[in-house]
């Protein structure tokens, strides 16, 4: 048994925000996050908007796109760092919202390479025949943890959601192989230090400014070149693939200079590479399942195609999957 994505769907705020906007928040220029990130403009989740709100929209999209009955849905992993409260999980709130009664539910904290690991825990649970079919769903607001007065930071996040439906298959595609990595000792390059049972929310905490996300870019852009390159090189020996046979790599749309470094060690062009960093920023968890719907509406996957989708974030933590679609 096979597991198999049937459907994708996805859901960005409306509101967008601008490098020009940004340019009248703090220090910063159009030119240098374009130069820097290849970041254009990203989105913002309105006040009333949280991570469930986000993963909602996208789920119904992946749900319009599926021809079965959602009650079907066995379990529903939610990948965030933004989830809507610490506890119960994302995953139980976007339960309640779709009405999936029989439906296990839990969150998945892997930062930017989240919505892997929940491939990888689906592939998993539909490969040994616990469950037949499975709601993944990568959704983060990261305007709530972005610290406004940081040009380090700021003008790199957004918020957004993806959802992929993940069915049994008998047939010979689908997940191939997933490849999950993460080293514990770099977690300080990036991370958010308060609200957890370290540093528990006190006014001080966050008078230090403790609730936003804080990141030595430097430092993890060079990781992130290094370990992705790896990582591809580890995910196609596993399958006896050459770079040359994939149709489309999904990287995770943290910064171009690193999808365009890793595809220049790869010798992969850049038209086989799926871009969109340049609309919604770092999405973290939803950057891949957006990317995918995206590639997928737009033809760019075709049936039979290799595709092997990469990440790379907090944690720190890595991962890849391959998929035969
Ligand atoms: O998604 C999870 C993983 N995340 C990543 O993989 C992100 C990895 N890192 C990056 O994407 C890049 O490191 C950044 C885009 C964050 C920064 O690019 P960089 O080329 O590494 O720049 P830098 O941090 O070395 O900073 C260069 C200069 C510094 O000034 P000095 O010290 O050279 O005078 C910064 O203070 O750019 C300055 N700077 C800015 N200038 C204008 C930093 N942020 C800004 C800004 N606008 N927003």
């Amino acid at each position: 048994m096979r597991a198999k994505i049937i459907a994708t769907g996805s859901y960005v705020p409306e509101r967008v925000l601008t490098n020009f906007d940004l340019e009248r928040m703090v220090d910063t220029s159009d030119e240098w996050i374009r130069e820097r990130s290849g970041i254009r403009e990203r989105r913002i989740a309105n006040e009333k908007e949280a991570a469930s709100d986000l993963a909602y929209e996208a789920a119904k999209s992946a749900f319009k796109k599926a021809d079965f009955k959602t009650k079907d849905i066995d379990l529903i992993i939610v990948a965030t760092v933004t989830g809507d409260m610490p506890f119960p999980a994302t995953a139980c709130h976007l339960q309640h919202k779709l009405g999936l009664k029989k439906a296990a539910a839990f969150d998945v904290n892997a930062a930017c390479s989240g919505f892997l690991y929940g491939l990888s825990i689906a592939d998993g649970f539909i490969r040994s025949g616990i469950y037949r079919r499975i709601l993944l769903v990568g959704t983060e607001v990261l305007s709530r943890i972005t610290d406004w007065e940081d040009r380090t930071t700021c003008v790199l996040f957004g918020d957004g959601a993806g959802a992929a439906i993940i069915e049994a298959t008998s047939e010979d595609r689908g997940i191939i192989s997933t490849h999950l990595r993460s080293d514990g000792s770099m977690w300080e390059l990036l991370n958010m230090p308060g609200g957890g049972s370290r540093h528990p929310a006190t006014k001080d905490s966050v008078k230090k400014k403790m609730h936003y996300v804080k990141m030595k870019g430097n430092e993890t852009f060079k990781v992130a070149v290094r370990t992705l390159e790896n990582l591809v090189v580890e995910s196609l020996n596993a399958n006896k693939l050459k770079a040359s046979q994939l149709s489309l790599l999904i990287p995770h749309q943290a910064n171009l200079r690193i999808i365009q470094a890793t595809a220049e060690r790869l010798e992969i062009p850049m038209e086989k590479i799926f871009v969109n960093i340049d609309k919604y920023g770092n999405t973290s968890a939803a950057s891949i399942p957006i990317a995918l719907d995206e590639a997928v509406r737009q033809g760019r996957i075709r049936d039979g195609d290799y595709v092997l989708l990469e990440a790379f974030g907090g944690g720190l933590t890595w991962a890849s999957a391959l998929i035969k679609w």
